[in-house]
């Protein structure tokens, strides 16, 4: 089996070459190589099964060796964050859109000379949602994105679908709540608030929330993301109805609740370290995640962290 991993070393990124190296594909093929992508890569990187091209993504050049010998498949995770690409769409667009639509190029052109059409599992994002949300989010809800991250994501989610209905790919887009718990470090997420809150609340320190106790988010741990990614690349395509999208599972969690279960795994003081400072802008982006229903992921065989004591500890598991 032959791999491509974009955005490799971002945070899903760096977990999920961790866990092909080490694990290969669930129930797949030996991993013979994995060609890895990104703007900077790892120098301790060094298994012999990596085929590394550190570059632009926006540059075919860069990653165009990965298809010399054919591609299985493709794990696709570069993109600039939704923060960035409200400050700069067009650039946004040429990763998010553009580059999406040049791998999508490229894998037609190894299936017209005749090879294997490459699985595609594209990390696409709840943001296609938009805020605010309806009362509830079901499999049947219309994407309605409001913000460029959201709205360039959207449009990468139907040329895969595109690409998929021609036999170009066969795509999977999966929508992905917040993954927790990023590293501390300025990404351009503006969900980065709540990795900071697990990540500073289970080690007993003190903790300012832009949001109110009562706000309401979907949260995934970082584990739990890269076990649906694995699962993605393996899943039986003709079982899904229509459309190549897919909201993951996941759970819906009340700020207060996430401190309590923090409290529980960590016995620490967590409701008691936390200092409520909403700020308007980010309690309406991320505080008001209606009751979530996700029967097309959950038949495929997509899973949840279960419990919010399960999300809380697995967000600080070594993936
Ligand atoms: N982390 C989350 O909470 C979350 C939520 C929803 C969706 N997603 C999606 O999941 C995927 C992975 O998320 P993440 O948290 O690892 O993101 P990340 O920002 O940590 O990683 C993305 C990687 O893409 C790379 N990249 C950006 N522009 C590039 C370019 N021009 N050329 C080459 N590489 C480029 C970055 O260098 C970075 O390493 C992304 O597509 C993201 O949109 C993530």
């Amino acid at each position: 089996m032959r791999w491509l991993v974009t955005g490799a070393n971002g945070f899903v990124g760096r977990a999920l070459v961790r866990r092909l190296l080490g694990h290969g594909l669930p129930g797949g093929g030996a991993l013979t190589r994995l060609a890895v992508t990104d703007l900077a890569l790892d120098p301790a990187w060094t298994d012999p099964r990596l085929l590394c091209l550190p570059g632009d993504l926006t540059q075919t050049d860069t990653w165009s060796e990965a298809f010399a010998q054919g591609l299985d498949g493709i794990f696709h995770l570069a993109s600039v964050p939704g923060g960035f690409a409200e400050a700069q769409p067009a650039q946004a667009r040429t990763v998010n859109l553009g580059a999406t639509q040049a791998l999508l190029d490229r894998c037609q052109v190894q299936v017209e000379a005749g090879g294997a059409v490459p699985r595609l599992v594209f990390a696409s994002t709840i943001a296609v949602y938009g805020s605010p949300m309806p009362a509830e989010v079901t499999d049947n809800t219309p994407a309605a994105p409001r913000m460029a991250y959201g709205v360039q994501k959207l449009m990468a989610e139907l040329a895969v679908d595109h690409a998929s209905r021609r036999g170009w790919v066969d795509g999977v887009s999966l929508r992905l709540p917040g993954v927790l718990a990023r590293p501390p470090a300025p990404t351009g997420q503006i969900s980065a608030f709540l990795s900071n809150f697990v990540r500073e609340l289970s080690q007993g320190r003190w903790f300012e929330c832009p949001t109110s106790p009562g706000a309401t988010t979907w949260a995934s741990s970082l584990p739990n993301v890269v076990d649906n990614l694995l699962h993605a690349a393996l899943l039986d395509t003709s079982a899904m109805s229509g459309s190549r999208s897919l909201l993951l599972p996941t759970l819906r969690v009340s700020m207060a609740e996430l401190a309590d279960a923090i409290a529980q795994v960590y016995a620490v003081p967590a409701r008691e370290r936390v200092r409520w400072c909403p700020d308007q802008h980010i309690e309406a982006l991320f505080g008001s995640f209606p009751p979530v229903h996700t029967e097309a992921a959950l038949r495929l065989g997509f899973v949840s962290d279960g419990d919010s004591p399960e999300l809380v500890r697995r967000s600080l598991d070594p993936c």
